[in-house]
């Protein structure tokens, strides 16, 4: 694999420099604060916690937790996984060496990467920088071809902060409902849209073939717990993915999966102080730019 030009970037900086204008989590919650936003039951697993492997599809609590913030999610189709390795996992269940695959770029690395790396034919769906860095849906469609496999998005994007409008993300998945193409929809930034009334529903939400992606570490600023999730209705590609797993982590870590729990459970009261801080920001920034 190409090696990961950003992470290794971070790797030199991150914890030496006083600031950081390049990170894109919200700010890291301390854990004793997290830990007071612990409902009585989450408390008890907390103080009770035994530190032995866990479930390999995660915390039943945890993915319960999660397929409540979909609509018409069944737990059982939840598979939770440090995010990178959830793309990794996802990326290696799906695809073969020559698949066509579609991807918005620039973006993640890994999210055109590893398709690369396993010798699939990726091509790029880029935004218009004339136009507001906007992701034209006309554009992606002229890419498919008869034997694309995958398209892979990313909403709320990383880098551009762009999205698509509902109408537009609902052309991306008719246009691959109608042609039999997966769809993976790398969702980490969901809940931070700035107008809630923007936000998109899930991949998993309106299409079979999807697998959503989502985590801990942007919107909920609880990177350091390394835990998110994949979604996957398609019962024999979650089995895979699931089977891949024990390749990777086997199960997540104990008290990271408690950590997650509360601050799912705290979600209205996490994310109200970031889009606070946010807010914030960016009055402060059109303060300085004038
Ligand atoms: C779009 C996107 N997807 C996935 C990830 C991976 O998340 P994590 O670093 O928590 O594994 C990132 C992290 O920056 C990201 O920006």
């Amino acid at each position: 694999m190409e090696p990961f030009a950003l992470e290794r970037y971070f790797a030199k900086h991150e914890f030496s420099t006083e600031y950081l204008l390049s990170s894109s989590d919200c700010d890291g919650w301390a854990q004793s604060e997290l830990l007071g936003l612990a409902d009585p039951e989450a408390r008890a697993l907390w103080e009770d916690l035994r530190l032995g492997y866990s479930e390999s599809l995660g915390h039943p609590l945890l993915r319960r937790e999660i397929a409540a913030l979909y609509k018409g999610v069944d737990p059982a189709q939840v598979l939770t996984a440090v995010p990178e390795e959830a793309i990794l996992i996802a990326m290696n269940s799906l695809l073969e060496r020559g698949d066509h695959v579609v991807c918005t770029f620039p973006g993640y690395r890994s999210l055109y990467s590893i398709a690369e790396s396993l010798g699939c034919r990726v091509e790029k769906w880029r935004p218009e920088p004339e136009d507001g860095w906007r992701f034209d849906v006309d554009a992606l469609i002229g890419l498919l071809r008869p034997d694309t496999k995958l398209i892979i998005v990313n909403f709320p994007h990383n880098p551009t902060g762009q999205t698509l409008s509902p109408a537009d993300y609902r052309r991306v998945v008719e246009a691959a409902r109608e042609r039999g193409i997966w769809l993976f929809s790398d969702e980490m930034y969901r809940l931070l849209e700035l107008d809630a009334g923007a936000r998109l529903p899930s991949a998993c939400e309106l299409y079979d073939k999807a697998i959503t992606l989502f985590g801990m570490s942007k919107s909920f600023g609880l990177a350091g717990t390394r835990v998110g999730w994949l979604v996957a209705k398609d019962k024999a590609l979650f089995e895979r993915m699931a089977a891949y797993k024990d390749y990777t982590t086997i199960c997540g870590a104990a008290p990271s999966e408690l950590l997650a729990l509360i601050g799912l459970r705290a979600k209205e009261t996490i994310l109200a102080r970031h889009m606070s801080r946010i807010r914030r920001n960016l009055a402060l920034l059109d303060e300085f730019l004038g």
